[in-house]
């Protein structure tokens, strides 16, 4: 029953967090989705936007896109681009200004960024103009926002992974992950109905928004080869499974204050709050003060 209302409100959660990108026909994808998917990557500094229609176009009345005059930073990808798009003081970069562009990015700031090219024809010369496009499906990630991690993806990772593995949709990981049962016996399995490490590169982020916990898998790893089982799989790397436990038992926690997932005075300090990680603690001692005394009974016996 109650996993089931839980399931219920995951849902409502996924159909609002996936809406915007939906409507765009991409989903909620992971970082490396994104890169592998787009034509281009970069890192660009906004300085001011501007709504405008595309260049020579006919309906010069209808202003349905935003131009962000931007600095090229960095270019991840394609090489062929990045000298001239360096050398540039100034580009243009497009997405529309209705739902399915990114209009609202702000100015000043720094962004990694995927996109593809639109070509624009100048009618005068014949030339075509490739133009800097974006949108939603894509990457748009502040600078101060990007980890560690997920730069080592940028800077090649996420590359060598394009044409091999791929985390798996979210819709797939929570029809997999959903019938996952709350015992004690499964940990850390249990704690994580919603998450899982096993090979294919499961991937649940309207989960991890719903439970206010990281999203692990985006933060942290990359779904590649394994070379033991030639499988692809989440690297699970330190910072990664870290995470991993840590959300586990902050949802486990927050679902059941006696979940078994939190059994050491250790495991309260994954929780967000101190708040929480003070009632944790409490909890703890008062369990093991009820213990004790039930095992004197049992002497006396
Ligand atoms: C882009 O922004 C810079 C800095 O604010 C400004 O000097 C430049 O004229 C702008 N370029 C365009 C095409 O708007
Ligand atoms: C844009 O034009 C270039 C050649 O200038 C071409 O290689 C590319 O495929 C075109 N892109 C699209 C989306 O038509």
């Amino acid at each position: 029953m109650k996993t089931g209302f839980i399931i219920l409100i995951l849902c409502f959660t996924m159909l609002h967090y996936g809406k915007a990108a939906d409507e765009c026909g991409c989903g909620v994808r992971h970082p490396q989705v994104k890169f592998c998917d787009a034509t281009f990557a970069m890192i660009v500094q906004i300085h001011d936007k501007i709504q405008d229609d595309l260049p020579f176009s006919e309906e010069t009345y209808f202003k349905g896109y935003m131009k962000f005059n931007v600095t090229v930073l960095e270019v991840f990808k394609p090489d062929e681009i990045a000298p001239d798009l360096i050398n540039e003081e100034y580009s243009s970069l497009w997405t529309e200004a209705s739902f399915c562009g990114v209009p609202e990015l702000d100015v000043i700031e720094t962004y990694v960024i995927s996109g593809y090219f639109e070509n624009v024809t100048d009618p005068t010369t014949d030339e075509t103009i490739p133009l800097l496009m974006m949108n939603r499906c894509g990457l748009h990630l502040k600078m101060d926002d990007v980890t560690t991690y997920q730069m080592k993806g940028l800077t090649g990772g996420y590359a060598k992974q394009c044409n091999d593995c791929n985390p798996t949709d979210v819709y797939g990981a929570l029809t997999h992950t959903q019938s996952g049962e709350l015992e004690a016996e499964l940990f850390p399995e249990a704690m994580t109905q919603f998450w899982t490490l096993d090979m294919q590169c499961f991937y649940n982020p309207a989960a991890s928004m719903h439970n206010l916990v990281r999203d692990c898998e985006s933060e942290q790893s990359i779904c590649m080869r394994d070379a033991q089982t030639s499988k692809c799989t989440w690297d699970l790397n330190n910072d990664f499974m870290e995470c991993f436990k840590q959300r586990g038992i902050s949802v486990a926690y927050r679902h059941n204050p006696n979940s078994a997932a939190v059994r050491r005075p250790s495991d309260c300090k994954y929780l967000q709050s101190r708040k929480l990680k003070k009632k944790c603690l409490r909890n703890l001692r008062k369990k093991y003060k009820a213990r004790k005394k039930q095992g004197r009974r049992i002497d006396q016996d």
